[in-house]
């Protein structure tokens, strides 16, 4: 058994897990950190591709965005379309000039992992097993076997960055939890294909046979999405039928056309609202997915980790430099408060974009909200400022 310390052990390898011990470094705090999967798994893993004006802000400010900015798209605004027509929402006309950039989530987890392996920094990859315990006392600890060796890491905190899937949070007791959660009838079927954007700005489409959502990762490579049922069964999804189907959904009186090429990945994702209250319990602190998922339209998930990734790495500044404990126990106070702005948001954009979630009322009623969103330029400075990211909470 191989005993060590550090201040921060730090639970997963994603966008949060990452961020947070390059954060924690550049004020000199140190972590270690334990991955189950493999690092050529996590770059891979194709996720989130739209980051929030803050959040471009904060990687480029922290030294970890010089790529992002060379190969990111930046966006100045959004398409809906409904009923055939297009509608475009200008964001820095809307939010005193505030844009968004386009660069995949697995493009920011290349940057961290290089960032803090240059470091010097410890990640872990391919542990097994991973427990923690004692959160309740001043020296909580990391238990796992990484390269069939078991361990212990003793830590003054433990960061739960491990998604939604991790251990963390079901490592607290359940009493001292609150689970809020909606599960939505509907899926989303992704595709990367190999074949340039057809717009130069994301299109978020409602249309009769359901929602479809057109994205992108560079200019050579389209992203793409299509309302489906959560169980929906990808072997009944051909690569033509995909094509046919975004095709009709993007259908436009406009002179406008959806240009097709190979695929290169599908898959299917299921839709839930979910947020666990509170975000931290004695020593452990859940950050990003651990805590909450929001359904993806609008493209809050990343955003909504790195926001908490900042707020914990602020508070563990002020305990480690002035011995101050009261950011760290307002966390999850201070959290939550953007995160249920930001369900309140994804759940606006959700149903409001796809089709068959309720009664025939109910459609109507989110028909109109495109048409107030659309005619009203304060509904569409209510969305803009929403989507390019509220600003961040002074702490
Ligand atoms: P994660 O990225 O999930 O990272 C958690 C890490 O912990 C992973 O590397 C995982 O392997 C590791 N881990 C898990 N369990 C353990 C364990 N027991 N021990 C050690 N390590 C562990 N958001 C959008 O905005 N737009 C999208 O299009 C979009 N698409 C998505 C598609 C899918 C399939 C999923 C699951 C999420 C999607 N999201 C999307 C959400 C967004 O990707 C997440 O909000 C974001 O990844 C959160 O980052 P995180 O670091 O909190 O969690
Ligand atoms: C993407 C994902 C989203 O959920 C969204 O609202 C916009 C874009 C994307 O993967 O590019």
């Amino acid at each position: 058994m191989k005993r060590s310390k550090t201040q921060v052990g730090i639970v997963g390898a994603g966008p949060a897990g990452l961020l947070l011990a390059h954060l924690l470094h550049l004020h000199g705090i140190e972590s270690v950190q334990v991955e189950n999967r493999s690092r050529n798994y996590c770059e891979r893993r194709i996720r989130a591709g739209v980051l929030e004006h803050g959040t471009a802000e904060l990687l480029a400010e922290t030294g970890v965005g010089e790529r992002m900015k060379r190969e990111g798209l930046i966006h100045h605004g959004i398409y809906l379309r409904f009923r055939r027509k297009s509608h475009h929402i200008n964001f820095p006309e809307l939010t005193g000039g505030k844009s968004i950039t386009v660069y995949g989530q697995h493009e920011v987890v290349k940057d961290l992992i290089a960032a803090r392996l240059a470091a010097g920094g410890r990640i872990l990859f391919g542990v097994e097993d991973v427990t923690v315990e004692g959160m309740k006392g001043k020296a909580p600890s990391l238990r796992f076997r990484h390269a069939g060796e078991e361990q212990v890491i003793s830590c003054d905190f433990i960061a739960g960055c491990d998604g939604f899937h991790g251990v963390c949070r079901p490592s607290i007791p359940a009493n001292e939890l609150r689970v809020y959660e909606e599960v939505y009838p509907f899926g989303w079927l992704g595709i990367l294909a190999r074949v340039a954007p057809s717009s130069d700005e994301l299109i978020y489409s409602r249309h009769e046979r359901g929602f479809a959502l057109l994205s992108m990762r560079s200019p050579q490579v389209s992203r793409l999405y299509l309302q489906c049922s959560p169980e929906e069964d990808l072997a009944r999804w051909p690569d033509g039928r995909i094509w046919q189907e975004l095709q009709e959904r993007f259908a436009t009186e406009e002179k406008w056309k959806l240009k097709e090429g190979p695929i290169t990945q599908k898959g299917v994702t299921a839709m839930r609202g979910f947020v666990v209250e509170p975000m931290q319990y004695g020593r452990l602190f859940l950050l990003g997915d651990a805590a909450h998922i929001v359904p993806p339209t609008g493209a809050k998930g990343l955003n909504l980790a790195v926001a908490d990734v900042r707020v914990f790495a602020r508070a563990l500044d002020a305990f480690y430099t002035h011995g101050k404990t009261e950011l760290l126990e307002r966390y999850s106070e201070i959290c939550l408060r953007r995160v249920w702005k930001a369900e309140r948001f994804s759940n606006w954009m959700t149903r409001t974009l796809h089709l068959g979630g309720g009664d025939e009322y109910a459609e109507r009623i989110h028909e109109a909200e495109l048409d107030y969103v659309t005619g009203s330029r304060a509904a569409m400075a209510a969305l803009a400022e929403n989507y390019v990211g509220l600003p961040f909470e002074e702490v």
